[in-house]
C-alpha cells in the first residue's frame, strides 16, 4: 500500500512509519518540524525510516502544501501531526493548537475526500477528550468533556472524521491513544523527563502528589493499533480507545525507574498543572472487537527500553559537546 503519514517526524509517526516499511508498504513521510521541541531530535526520529527505498519524505505544513497532489496514489492515511501538549495549550498559543489540530485535519479530510479512492483514514485521537474524570474506566460512550484546549481541538479534530465518514463515507477510524510512552517519547512528557533527570543527577519533578494514575501505553502497540485499524473491516467509522492495560501512579513508576537505572533519585513535587487530569484509564473492548487489540509490552519493559533510548541520546550528546 501507498501510505502517507502526517508528522512523520515525530514520536509516533517515525515509528508507525519504521514499522510500515518493514512489512512491505510505500511511505510517504510529511512534517513541518513545528518548534515544539527541538528539529534535532525529530531528524533523528526520520533516521530509520530514510534508510528504506520506499520512503520519501516532504517537508511542509499541511495548512500550505498542495495535498491533492500529494495524495496521488495513496490508498492510507494516518494522520499524527498535531500540537501536542496539553499544558502548553492555554493563552495566546491556542491559535496553533486550532490551526494544527482542527484546521489541518479538516484540510486533510476535504482533500482525500476529493482524492477518491482513499482505503482508510486513520486519525490519531487522544484520552484528553474525556477529560477529568473518576468513572473509570472510560469507555468510548462516556461523558466526553475534555480538561484543556488541547483536549477540546483533538475532540473537535475526531468529531470531523467521524462527519466526513457518515456524510460522504470516506473510511476513518479515531484511536484515543493513552498517553504513549518509548524510545523517540517528546522530551516534555513526563518519563522521558524523570529518566533524564536521573541521568543528569537531578531530582524529578513530579506535578501534583505523585497519587495520579494513567494507562500507559507503549509506542509498537499503539502503531500494530494503527496498523490493525487500516486493515480491519469492520473498524470503519468506529472511534476506539487504545491503552495499556494496566493502570499505574507516579510512585510505582518511580520504583520501576529505580530498578531500570539502579541509580539514586530524588523527586520533588510542584502544583498540579492546568489541564492535567488526575486518572485516565481505558476500557478497550471495542478494540478488542474489531482490531483484536492487546497491549504486548509490559509497564516494565518499555520503561526500560525509554530509558535505553534517553541514556544512548545523552551519550551522543555528551561525545557531540566533548569533540566540539
Ligand atoms: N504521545 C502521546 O502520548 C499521545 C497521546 C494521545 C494522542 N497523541 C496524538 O498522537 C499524535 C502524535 O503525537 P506525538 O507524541 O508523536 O507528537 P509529536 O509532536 O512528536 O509529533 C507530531 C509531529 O507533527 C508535526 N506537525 C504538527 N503540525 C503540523 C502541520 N500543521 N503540518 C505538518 N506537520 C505538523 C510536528 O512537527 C511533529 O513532528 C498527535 O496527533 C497527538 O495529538 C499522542
Amino acid at each position: 500500500m501507498r501510505c502517507l503519514i502526517t508528522g512523520v517526524a515525530g514520536f509516533v509517526g517515525s515509528h508507525l512509519s519504521e514499522r510500515l516499511l518493514a512489512d512491505g508498504h510505500e511511505v510517504v513521510g510529511l512534517d513541518a518540524f513545528t518548534d515544539y521541541y527541538a528539529r534535532e531530535q525529530k531528524e533523528r526520529n526520520l533516521e530509520g525510516s530514510r534508510a528504506w527505498n520506499d520512503f520519501s519524505f516532504i517537508e511542509g505544513d499541511i495548512l500550505q502544501l498542495n495535498l491533492p497532489a500529494l495524495l496521488d496514489g495513496v490508498d492510507w492515511i494516518f494522520h499524527q501531526a498535531a500540537q501536542a501538549g496539553v499544558r502548553a495549550s492555554w493563552g495566546c498559543n491556542f491559535s496553533r493548537y486550532v490551526d494544527c489540530n482542527v484546521l489541518a485535519t479538516q484540510r486533510l479530510l476535504e482533500a482525500a475526500l476529493e482524492q477518491g479512492s482513499i482505503q482508510r483514514f486513520v486519525y490519531a485521537s487522544s484520552s484528553s477528550v474525556y477529560g477529568d474524570t473518576d468513572a473509570l474506566p472510560v469507555s468510548e460512550s462516556s461523558l466526553l468533556r475534555p480538561n484543556s484546549p488541547y483536549g477540546v481541538t483533538k475532540l473537535a479534530a475526531e468529531n470531523l472524521c467521524t462527519l466526513y465518514h457518515l456524510n460522504f463515507g470516506l473510511p476513518t477510524v479515531s484511536l484515543r491513544y493513552f498517553t504513549v510512552y518509548g524510545p523517540r517519547q517528546r522530551p516534555d512528557m513526563a518519563f522521558h523527563r524523570f529518566c533524564r533527570a536521573i541521568i543528569e543527577r537531578k531530582p524529578i519533578v513530579i506535578y501534583g502528589d505523585g497519587q495520579q494514575t494513567r494507562d500507559f501505553t507503549y509506542v509498537a502497540d499503539v502503531v500494530e493499533a494503527n496498523i490493525r485499524a487500516a486493515t480491519s473491516r469492520t473498524a470503519v467509522g468506529e472511534v476506539m480507545n487504545i491503552a495499556g492495560g494496566s493502570r499505574v501512579n507516579l510512585h510505582q513508576v518511580m520504583q520501576y525507574l529505580r530498578d531500570i537505572s539502579d541509580a539514586p533519585i530524588s523527586v520533588t513535587f510542584d502544583e498540579r498543572q492546568h489541564g492535567d487530569v488526575g486518572h485516565t484509564f481505558a476500557d478497550t473492548t471495542r478494540a478488542q472487537q474489531h482490531l483484536a487489540y492487546r497491549p504486548r509490552v509490559s509497564l516494565r519493559e518499555g520503561l526500560a527500553r525509554e530509558y535505553e533510548y534517553v541514556l544512548s541520546e545523552s551519550t551522543k550528546r555528551a561525545a557531540t559537546h566533548s569533540a566540539s
